[in-house]
């Protein structure tokens, strides 16, 4: 299977990398439909990822200063992806964020559904669910949302790495993704060209507290953090506005014969994973 990535960032190596000879991994910067054609053509992909978005630099903060390049980035650019691939009757893997979702979700169990509207409020999260709302209408379309991804490759993106380097932590509760699944159910949903809404999250739901004492189990039995609450995050200045958390039911990716592992499991294997690349040095 020949997959071409749009995104040469931290989600279109990670899964070019593992994916070798059949991922080819676009360097072109997209700003039109003619763009992305141009390499649909040259490629000629059984399928195309878009990894390709404007997360912001060194937060998502910076998105609610800089809101036109986050809406073409996370809006326009997937449109004009989308447009490309339904004129090549190419099938398109989106990478959408379960960050569109603030808070508890209006059921019983609080989780959020593939087919729930999404509640956003920043910039990042809005431009997110606007590309949702419109790529969730078009045939040979899916969108795998993911969350807070947790590496055994250590990394700024990783949330280990960026839990592990702040001196105050918020406890909370959320979803998240095991990358190495993620990686896994992203492929098997291109093999399917899996239409609609995905949530690509281990079942279950993980506590920062939880991952930190992993942490503190397996890679580093000095380190230590203050707790705080989700309000005391803006309250303190540490950043300008909440951030979302979040619980996702997957309910979708059965449907496809795809399961991932749950939660806790997958985190203590990742940790191990993740302490022994660190003993390496990598
Ligand atoms: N990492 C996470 O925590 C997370 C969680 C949920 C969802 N996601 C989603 O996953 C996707 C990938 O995120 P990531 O973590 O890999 O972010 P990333 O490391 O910032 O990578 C995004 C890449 O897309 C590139 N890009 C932006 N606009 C482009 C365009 N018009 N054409 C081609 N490339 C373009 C960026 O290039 P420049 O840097 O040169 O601009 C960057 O290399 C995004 O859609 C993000 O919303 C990520």
């Amino acid at each position: 299977m020949k997959i071409l990535i749009f995104g040469h960032g931290y989600v279109g190596n990670r899964c070019a990398d593992a994916w070798g000879d059949d991922a080819v991994l676009s360097d072109v910067r997209v700003t039109s439909k003619e763009d992305a054609a141009r390499e649909i053509e040259r490629v000629k992909p059984d399928a195309v990822l878009n990894a390709a978005g404007v997360t912001g630099k060194p937060n998502v903060d910076w998105c609610d200063s800089h809101q036109i390049e986050t809406i073409v980035g996370n809006t326009l650019t997937p449109i004009a992806i989308a447009a490309a691939c339904q004129e090549a009757g190419t099938y398109l893997l989106h990478i959408g964020s379960g960050c569109i979702f603030y808070g508890d979700a209006p059921h019983e169990d609080k989780m959020w559904r593939e087919d729930d509207f999404g509640n956003p409020l920043p910039t990042y999260s809005r431009s997110k669910w606007a590309a949702d709302l419109t790529l969730s209408t078009l045939p040979n379309v899916g969108i795998a949302r993911i969350r807070m991804p947790i590496d055994r490759v250590p990394g700024a993106r990783n949330l280990i790495d960026k839990l592990a380097a702040y001196t105050k932590v918020i406890d909370v509760e959320n979803s998240v993704t095991i990358v190495d699944d993620m990686i896994d159910v992203l492929r098997r949903l291109m093999e399917k060209k899996a239409p609609g809404i995905f949530h690509v999250v281990n079942p279950g739901v993980m506590r920062h507290r939880e991952l930190m004492a992993l942490y503190e189990e397996l890679v580093d039995p000095a380190h230590t953090n203050e707790w705080i609450s989700n309000e005391d995050l803006t309250r303190l200045g540490l950043a300008t506005k909440g951030r979302s958390n979040n619980m996702m039911a997957s309910t979708r990716l059965a449907e496809y014969g795809i399961v991932m592992r749950e939660v806790h499991e997958a985190l203590r294997d990742t940790m191990e994973k993740y302490a022994e690349a660190k003993k390496r040095g990598a």
